[in-house]
C-alpha cells in the first residue's frame, strides 16, 4: 500500500546540511495500524508528510497504491491526496464558519459533488463516531474530542486507503485521548488502514505494529498485533 524505498528529506540551512530523514526503507500493507516513535525533531511529521505527499522526498522514492508520489505532477498528487488519504492534525484543522456535516462533507464538496448527495454520507460518518445529534453544531460548540472526531468522520468520507494521524491527541485530556484511541483501533478492525504518529508509548500500543525513529533513521521495526484484513 505504501512503500518507501531508501527516502531522505534533507533541508538547507544556509551551507548547512539538516537530514531529517536518512535512508528509510519502509512497507506499509492494508489492514495495518502503524504507530510511528521517537523522540522530538526524530523526524516522525516529515516521514508522515512524506507518506502523505504533503512533502516531498530528496532522496529516494515513495510509493502509494503503487503511484510515485516522488515522480507525478502536481495534479495527480492533489487528486490522491484529495481522494486517497485521509489526515488528522493535532489542532483538529475544521473550518470555523461550517457546521460539524459541513465540515465532514467538505473533501466531496470540493471534488464537485453535490451537497445533496455529501450529506446523507456526511450524516453517516456522524453517526459512527457518535456525534449525530451534533451535525449542525459550529466547531466552537464542540469539545476538544467532539472536534477530533469530526476530524476523524472527514478523514473518512473518502474511502481513503489510509488515515495519516499526527498526535492525534496533542490537545486532548487522558479519558478523550484514549477514546479517540479506541476509535481508531475499531476503524482499523474493520480494516482502515492507519498510520499514527505518537510520542505516548500507550498510544503506540493501540497500533499492530511500531517503528521508532531516531536522528532521522529507523531504529526499531516491531510488530505487536494482528493486521485486519
Ligand atoms: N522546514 C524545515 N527546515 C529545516 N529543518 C527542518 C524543517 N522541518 C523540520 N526540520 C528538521 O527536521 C528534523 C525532524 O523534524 P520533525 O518535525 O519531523 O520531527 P518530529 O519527530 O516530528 O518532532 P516532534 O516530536 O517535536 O513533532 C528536526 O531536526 C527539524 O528541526
Ligand atoms: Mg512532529
Amino acid at each position: 500500500m505504501i512503500e518507501l524505498n531508501k527516502v531522505g528529506r534533507m533541508y538547507r540551512q544556509g551551507n548547512r546540511e539538516v537530514h531529517a530523514l536518512k535512508d528509510i526503507s519502509l512497507m506499509i500493507g492494508k489492514g495495518e495500524f502503524l504507530s510511528i516513535m521517537g523522540p522530538s525533531g526524530s523526524g516522525k511529521s516529515t516521514l508522515l508528510n512524506l507518506m502523505g505527499g504533503l512533502d516531498q522526498a530528496t532522496a529516494g522514492e515513495v510509493f502509494m497504491d503503487g503511484r510515485p508520489l516522488h515522480a507525478i505532477s502536481d495534479n495527480e498528487l492533489t487528486l490522491i491526496r484529495r481522494r486517497r488519504i485521509g489526515y488528522i492534525f493535532q489542532f483538529f484543522n475544521l473550518l470555523p464558519l461550517l457546521t460539524a456535516e459541513e465540515n465532514v462533507g467538505l473533501p466531496l464538496l470540493l471534488d464537485g459533488l453535490p451537497f445533496s448527495e455529501v450529506r446523507p454520507k456526511a450524516a453517516a460518518l456522524l453517526r459512527q463516531v457518535g456525534l449525530h445529534d451534533r451535525s449542525e453544531h459550529r466547531p466552537e460548540q464542540l469539545s476538544g474530542g467532539e472536534m477530533q472526531r469530526v476530524a476523524i468522520a472527514r478523514a473518512l468520507i473518502t474511502g481513503p486507503a489510509v488515515i495519516l494521524a499526527d498526535e492525534p491527541t496533542g490537545n486532548l485530556d487522558s479519558h478523550t485521548s484514549e477514546e479517540i484511541f479506541l476509535l481508531l483501533r475499531s476503524l482499523n478492525e474493520e480494516g482502515q488502514t492507519i498510520v499514527m504518529v505518537t510520542h505516548d508509548p500507550k498510544a503506540a500500543a493501540y497500533g499492530t505494529r511500531i517503528i521508532t525513529l531516531k536522528d532521522g533513521t529507523l531504529a526499531e521495526d516491531m510488530v505487536i498485533g494482528e493486521t485486519a484484513s
